[in-house]
């Protein structure tokens, strides 16, 4: 028998216990992240290894990748006090169009290999959350899906120059066709980079299902039943034949790509062009002499050349290059929203994530890209308040540096 004391004790007490979690468990799990860390390790649960490590790997012995990532620890910021940050705008502007933060859900392969949801799923979150998506020509949806499953979204266009020249002029036709008016041309890739996990897997585009994998099929039996019973990854570009990817880039690719051939791209585009993968101001001034509308500086993730300096290290020499006139992009080592805004403070217009919402995706199809970016647009709009700004557009080289070591 309880006392009527004891009652209103008990009935106080309860106050302090947690409520039972109503969310479903994937939902609870992705609310829980508190970083682009904690949706890494969610999505290393639920894809196989040779999935993962696709996404996760770099080329050779991964010093790229590393350093694009690290080079962000060096930044420092250089607050003002006593500023009036009660209303934050993340907002900016690409080409005259107003974009809700400086971020771009950049091309990435094959993305229904991640998760069944793919491409649809991560252009649907980028509508969502306003900022423009990059349907990749490795894609495994087509840009006509992608206008049906986002069609207030702003979906760009990514090219690979491939050596049959009507395949490429067919691409361009069916992105036009599906409302893309920005293309982004990427050409860091006459070969593929070596990428010693893929190797190590045997990993083949689509997966095939052989000693290595069926062990994985047995751990991640979801992930497979979905892969298997969904509509089959063939993708245009590739023939439809499977193959690792180093065969795919050689079989496809024309590694003949010159100066000339921007000109040849800018003749059949008559949209805004960006050229993907400069890490080189002399190549960054004769686009920008060319009249191309922006340069993103990307070494690809890491996944290409090995030993190459971090893109956001390389970042201001190139804007001072190509002045104000033409676009400037950052590719690579974005993790948060903190580095959103030390790459505008170093001369981004925005900047392009691949991993970062493909390690969303993995965590949880189209719920945790949402989360990813959620926690990206909190993390900016933090930062900009403890800097004492109000607005993307106050953000100017005075905001941050990157210490040298
Ligand atoms: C494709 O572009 C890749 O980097 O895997």
């Amino acid at each position: 028998m309880t006392t009527p004391r004891l009652r209103t004790r008990l009935e106080s007490l309860s106050e302090y216990i947690p409520a039972m979690p109503t969310l479903p468990t994937l939902e609870r799990r992705l609310a829980r992240a508190t970083n682009l860390d904690d949706l890494r390790r969610l999505a290393r649960r639920r894809a196989p290894r040779m999935i993962f490590d696709y996404v996760d790997g770099g080329a050779e012995e991964e010093r790229s990748l590393k350093t694009s990532v690290t080079a962000f620890d060096r930044v420092e910021y250089h607050p003002r006090a006593l500023q009036d940050v009660s209303e934050v705008s993340a907002a900016t502007e690409i080409f005259g169009r107003e974009v809700s933060l400086p971020l771009v859900l950049g091309p990435t392969g094959f993305t229904r290999m991640m998760h069944h949801e793919g491409e649809a799923a991560v252009a649907k979150a980028a509508q969502e959350a306003g900022v423009p998506y990059v349907l990749s020509t490795m894609g495994s949806t087509t840009a006509a899906g992608i206008a049906a499953a986002a069609p207030a979204g702003w979906n760009w266009f990514q090219l690979y120059v491939v050596r049959d020249r009507a395949l490429n002029n067919e691409r361009l036709e069916l992105a036009r066709a599906a409302g893309m008016d920005v293309l982004v041309l990427t050409v860091d890739t006459p070969v593929a980079g070596a990428r010693l996990r893929d190797v190590r897997h045997g990993m083949t585009i689509p997966p095939s299902l052989r000693w290595g994998s069926a062990l994985q099929a047995v751990r991640h039996p979801r992930w497979w039943s979905r892969f298997v019973m969904s509509e089959p990854l063939n993708f245009a570009a590739a023939g439809g034949a499977s193959d690792d990817l180093a065969g795919i880039v050689r079989t496809l690719f024309d590694p003949n790509i010159t100066f000339r051939d921007i000109e040849w791209v800018r003749d059949r585009w008559e949209g805004r062009l960006l050229i993907k993968g400069i890490q080189d101001t002399g190549d960054a001034k004769e686009l920008a002499a060319l009249g191309v509308d922006g340069i993103v500086v990307s070494n690809h993730g890491g996944r290409q050349l090995d030993r190459t300096p971090a893109p956001l290290e390389l970042l201001p020499d190139i804007r001072t290059a190509v002045g104000d006139k033409t676009g400037v992009y950052l590719d690579g080592g974005v993790r948060s929203g903190s580095d959103l805004a030390a790459a505008v403070a170093l001369g981004a217009d925005a900047s392009f994530v691949g991993r970062a919402y493909l390690y969303g995706l993995m965590a949880g199809g189209q719920k945790g890209v949402d989360r990813m970016l959620a926690l990206f647009r909190e993390d900016y709009v933090r930062t900009l308040q403890l800097l004492g700004l109000s607005s993307t557009a106050e953000i100017d080289s005075g905001v941050a540096s990157i210490r040298k070591w």
